[in-house]
């Protein structure tokens, strides 16, 4: 039961109910021609593959004077729900205006850099990228070992960039199952369309036919912000101001004046003083708009230590979406939060990266293959 199919139509980690840790890993391909690029592509798959049922990344030898195919920390540990789901970034097609490894012309008008955004403060250390390579898995252990023996078969071909570890309450810890709160204490995930719903999946999530490039059909465009939390502000804040910025009420998660976490987002409610119940500027009334535009979001926190210039602690949202179109999908709405939400007092955008990630594989096929 904690083996999760790893070829299919679309790649696994997307649509794959959340698993309780992440490690994220974006690598630049330091390689010189496209055949290197491809050649990285096949050996990843075969050791993902190996990996998601359980098994060491490569085949083992058992010779004493070489040093083993797998790394050997996952040994005797279960696969956990291990998912592996790649992507690749713009600079794969083109870097500094060269077209590297004759891709150019392959890139999706849909896979381009994000627009700055007001209040960003991004830092180059956890932005951008070749490709990215989110990793998850019940286990934080078997995460990062897949990351790692990545890492190393990708040695002289490409190197990381900026990785992060994640994490939300394990399974195990929670008395009831249910969504999974941020480390500001609301839930969150409950505005996010129905992974068992095709329909919704494909409106939301998958590339349709046509509608982009042809090698990205069934896949879908994952961004990644690293989201740094000023904890140490909203934990003076009062109750009533946290509720007003998220727009939800923390206990329960419902929308403000409702009661139960699911019912349905009533912007139009108004108080007895005629004002709007949900703050315009909360951050569910701006992510929802109108409703019609939405993402699937697979978010965890993250903590790295203290920041050493400030000496408060670097922590707060590794914030992971899907989405079809970008352009229509996430940079609308990331447009709006970024000017009014509320939620900046609190936030602040450190790190950016966008990836095409492409569709599954077939069992003698590799991840990539419609793009080589
Ligand atoms: C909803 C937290 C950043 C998009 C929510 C909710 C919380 C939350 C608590 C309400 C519960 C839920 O529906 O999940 C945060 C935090 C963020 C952050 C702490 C940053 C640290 C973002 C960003 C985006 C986004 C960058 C996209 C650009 C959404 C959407 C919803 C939502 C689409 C659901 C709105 C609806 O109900 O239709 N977020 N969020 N969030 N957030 Fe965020």
């Amino acid at each position: 039961a904690d083996i999760l199919p790893f070829y299919g139509t679309y790649q696994q980690g997307i649509i794959t109910p959340q698993q309780d840790f992440i490690y994220f890993a974006a690598f630049d391909i330091i390689g010189k021609k496209q055949s290197d690029v491809r050649g990285l592509f096949e050996k990843w798959t075969a050791a993902a593959a190996r990996m998601t049922q359980g098994e060491t990344a490569g085949d083992e030898t058992n010779n004493q004077h070489l040093p083993p195919t797998d790394t050997g920390e996952a040994i005797g540990l279960t696969p956990s729900k291990l998912t592996l789901t790649f992507g690749v970034g713009p600079t794969l097609f083109t870097k500094d205006g060269s077209d590297r490894f004759g891709l150019a012309s392959k890139r999706p008008s849909q896979l381009a850099d994000l627009p700055a955004f007001s209040a960003d403060e991004l830092q180059e250390e956890w932005s951008g990228g070749d490709i990215g390579v989110q990793v998850c898995a019940n286990d934080p252990q078997v995460a990062f070992h897949a990351i790692r023996n990545l890492a190393r078969i990708a040695r002289g071909t490409a190197v990381i960039r900026w990785s992060q570890a994640g994490f939300q309450r394990t399974e195990k810890a929670a008395a009831q199952p249910g969504t999974a709160r941020n480390l500001m204490g609301f839930k969150d995930g409950t505005g996010n369309p129905d992974v068992t719903d095709a329909n919704a999946m494909n409106d939301v999530v998958w590339v349709q036919p046509s509608e982009s490039k042809a090698w990205m059909t069934n896949g879908t465009y994952m961004i990644v912000r690293r989201i740094r939390m000023r904890i140490e502000e909203w934990d003076r804040s009062t109750l009533k101001d946290q509720e007003a910025t998220f727009g939800r009420s923390r206990n329960s998660g419902a929308p403000i004046g409702g009661t139960d976490e699911f019912e349905k987002l009533d912007l139009e409610k108004k108080d007895a003083s005629g004002k709007p119940l949900i703050p315009v500027d909360s951050h569910v009334a701006l992510a929802h708009g109108d409703g019609k535009v939405r993402i699937l979001r697979r978010s965890y926190s993250y903590t790295n230590g203290i920041d050493s210039k400030t000496g408060q602690l670097d922590t707060g949202l590794f914030f992971v979406c899907f989405n079809r179109d970008p352009l229509k999908q996430f940079v609308p709405m990331q447009t709006r939060l970024s000017k009014s939400d509320r939620l900046n007092e609190y936030i602040v955008h450190v790190g950016s990266a966008v990836f095409a990630c492409l569709p599954g594989a077939a069992p003698g096929g590799f991840i990539g293959q419609q793009l080589f």
